[in-house]
């Protein structure tokens, strides 16, 4: 494997200290060790804390108790919007592609595999930086402001590698069978999960509180919104040809958005009893 450091004498060069690592090769393998992590942080937390507290869950305590008053934010009770809080909390998602393509050397950058690699990151970001805060109702449950620190970490790391990756370090692959599958399966994906995202942010928007949410793959799932992520995720991870980056991001969602949606599906079965359909899955039609 090439040992290059392509991020040298660049505005970014400080990364390979920040990341502990000499060449451009090992930032990535460190970044995907850290989101290996990662997962295990977000196992261990849904198993001992439960769901990590935002939007439905933020009404239930750490410990699984029903609270309605939401939960106490101690430290700092100052809370933001809904839509506010993911718009700011994914801006480095639609900025640092840039810092890194208009900063380094990018030589794989123009590779069809590499390019629609990174398309697909981006165009999964633009929406949920702008068009989805955009779709998100006045009525959403805010964020404690602190809240939005951790997003914007993770995303300013998770973007750098995803790109310096497909730019500088991923060597160009042929377009094969499995390129189109990739691209398929994100198309879908991505439909599946906008699709349902907007039926769940139009019922919000009534202003009713939480509603039985109905009509497409809801009739199948409790969360085909989070259905339609991971297929995303999982498509990229097949364009980029198994990319450590993109296959830990794939998990990654996997395993939270698993999580969330058992939360999700337990919670509509508590609150809504016998009204709610009790053929539905959890996350994958027919299956979970
Ligand atoms: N890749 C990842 O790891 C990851 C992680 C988290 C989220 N995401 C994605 O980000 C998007 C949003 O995630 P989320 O966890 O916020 O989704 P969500 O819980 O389904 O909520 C989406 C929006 O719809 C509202 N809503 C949800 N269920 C409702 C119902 N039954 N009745 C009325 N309104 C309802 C929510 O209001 P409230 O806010 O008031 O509940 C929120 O504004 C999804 O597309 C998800 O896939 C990805």
């Amino acid at each position: 494997m090439e040992q290059t450091r392509l991020l040298d004498k660049t505005p970014l060069s400080f990364t390979y200290d920040l990341l502990r690592s000499k060449t451009d090769q090992e930032i990535v393998t460190n970044f995907s060790l850290v989101m290996a992590g990662s997962v295990l942080l977000i196992v261990v937390w849904n198993l001992v804390w439960g769901p990590v507290p935002y939007g439905k869950a933020a009404m239930v305590s750490m410990r699984g108790k029903d609270n309605s008053k939401g939960l106490s934010w101690k430290f700092w009770e100052y809370s933001i919007s809904s839509r506010f809080a993911w718009g700011i909390g994914h801006l480095p998602t639609i900025i640092v592609p840039w810092v890194v393509i208009l900063c380094t050397p990018t030589p794989y950058l123009y590779n069809v595999t590499n390019l629609a690699g990174l398309t697909i990151f981006y165009v999964h970001y633009l929406n949920r930086t702008v068009i989805y805060p955009s779709k998100i109702s006045h009525h959403a449950t805010p964020y404690p402001a602190w809240s939005i620190v951790g997003p914007l970490i993770i995303t300013t790391g998770s973007t750098f590698v995803q790109t310096h990756h497909l730019a500088n370090v991923q060597k160009p692959l042929d377009v094969s069978f499995l390129t189109f599958v990739g691209i398929g399966v994100t198309i879908l994906g991505g439909w599946l999960n906008t699709r349902h995202d907007w039926i769940l942010t139009g019922l919000r928007a009534r202003g009713k509180g939480y509603q039985i949410p109905e009509g497409s793959l809801f009739e199948y799932v409790s969360c085909p919104n989070f259905f339609g992520e991971c297929l995303k995720w999982w498509g990229l991870a097949l364009v980029t040809g198994g990319g450590s980056p993109q296959v830990m991001i794939a998990i990654v969602s996997t395993v939270f958005l698993g999580f969330r949606a058992r939360f999700t599906h337990k919670w509509y079965h508590a609150k809504f009893g016998t009204k709610y359909p009790r053929e539905r899955k959890v996350i994958i039609p027919f299956v979970y």
